[in-house]
């Protein structure tokens, strides 16, 4: 039976860390997946988070199964970040949510509620999107369409190519959106814009579904939920995956949360019975720590008011890395003008660069970046700098 078994491409990003990692070059720098590097090029525990662990080791005691939706308290603070605690739909009860492994558990659960439980079978993505944005909806069994959404010659967004394209869909199609630091190139929508994109959810009857992984990672927490609040505000159902991956910088607890906003009580009752029985056919139940993590955080106001602190100084680091990288590209005589790469939001960059010119950063410089040409800015540093920028300028 295994002999009939196709070999499956390596992952665009986590593939790229799985070569990384036996490169043997002592210089090799990885830029590839989105993973936040403080200065000395580590990605430490959060203080705020060591703290919170401290307190659970004292004082759990039990490791009993969680229900199938997770920490309660948990599901509770998600939707205060999500939505600000004094928000409507939670007074209404509108909002359900259900913890989940990552962002990426989120969707997926998210998704197959759609197909097993809604007429939505059709979801539209933006041109470019996430690497695994596809893989996981056509895994659920989703439909995916694309529309515009950044235009490769001014490094900017097409909103006007955006609005063409969602036009053609149809009622009850899901229109997947990134809540902040758009993922692959940190170039987010206005307010006004987000206003209007919600507008057409409604004129349409489009469902939006936001995949909300860098919250505080562009302007701040509050800040960075803007654009999902005025969708909310105005479209009657939604549907959001976030993850605590990046901003408490719990990659590998994989904790998120996929959270619905129904139209009234009865409908979130019923669309959350319907969540739980996903999640039950699929993991049973989710792994405690991350959500306690976060909720041990997030109700405690010394610890809450640290990770604050915390969350800013890498916000700021990366926006100094961001200025950075565009002087050293400057100095190292790249006459290409690379100041987009100062307005972009988040983690990443979307340099612009074309796969031939990303095969020779690798092949020639030990320097890993994804194919489609997206950097990691959050890994750059004061000391991979130089060598990165000289990279550039030699392969273009
Ligand atoms: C990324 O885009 O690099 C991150 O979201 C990590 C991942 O899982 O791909």
């Amino acid at each position: 039976i295994f002999s009939q078994v196709t070999l499956a491409p390596a992952d665009p990003i986590l593939g790229l860390t799985d070569a990384f990692k036996a490169d043997a070059r002592p210089h090799k720098v990885n830029l590839g997946v989105g993973i936040y590097k403080d200065e000395a090029g580590q990605t430490p525990i959060l203080s705020s988070v060591k703290k919170a662990e401290a307190i659970l080791l004292e004082t759990e005691k039990t490791k009993n199964y969680l229900g199938i939706e997770g920490v309660q308290a948990y599901n509770q603070v998600v939707q205060d970040l999500l939505f600000g605690p004094q928000s409507n739909i939670i007074a209404n009860k509108r909002a359900v949510t259900a913890q989940a492994p990552g962002g990426t558990g989120s969707l997926r659960v998210a998704s197959e509620f759609l197909v097993r439980n809604t007429r939505s079978t059709t979801i539209w993505v933006s041109n470019p999107t996430w690497a695994n944005h596809k893989n996981i909806f056509e895994t659920a069994g989703l439909t995916v369409k694309e529309y515009r959404y950044y235009k490769a010659e001014t490094h900017d967004m097409d909103f006007d190519a955006m609005l063409a394209d969602l036009a053609n869909a149809n009622a009850g199609d899901v229109i997947l959106l990134h809540g902040c630091c758009h993922n692959p190139t940190g170039i987010d929508l206005s307010i006004e814009q987000w206003k209007q994109v919600a507008n057409i959810c409604v004129e349409k009857s489009l469902l939006p579904l936001f995949d909300f992984a860098y919250q505080g990672f562009g302007a701040g927490i509050e800040e960075d939920a803007q654009g999902l609040r005025a969708v909310a505000s105005v479209v009657p159902e939604l549907l959001i995956a976030n993850s605590f991956s990046k901003n408490f910088g719990l990659y590998n607890e994989r904790i998120g949360a996929v959270t619905i906003v129904a139209e009234n009580q009865d409908d979130a009752v019923r669309s959350f019975s319907q969540i739980k029985k996903n999640i039950r056919a699929n993991y049973s139940n989710p792994p405690a720590h991350g959500g306690l993590i976060v909720s041990t955080i997030l109700s405690d106001k010394a610890l809450r008011q640290e990770w604050e602190a915390e969350l800013t100084l890498m916000r700021e680091r990366i926006a100094d890395m961001r200025s950075l990288f565009v002087e050293s590209l400057k100095a190292e005589g790249v006459k290409q003008d690379f100041s987009f790469i100062s307005r972009q939001n988040g983690m990443f960059s979307f340099s612009g660069l074309n796969k031939s010119q990303v095969a020779r950063l690798k092949d020639e410089f030990a320097i890993y970046i994804v194919g489609s040409g997206r950097i990691s800015v959050a890994g750059l540093t004061k000391n991979n700098m130089p060598a990165v920028c000289k990279a550039i300028a030699q392969v273009i």
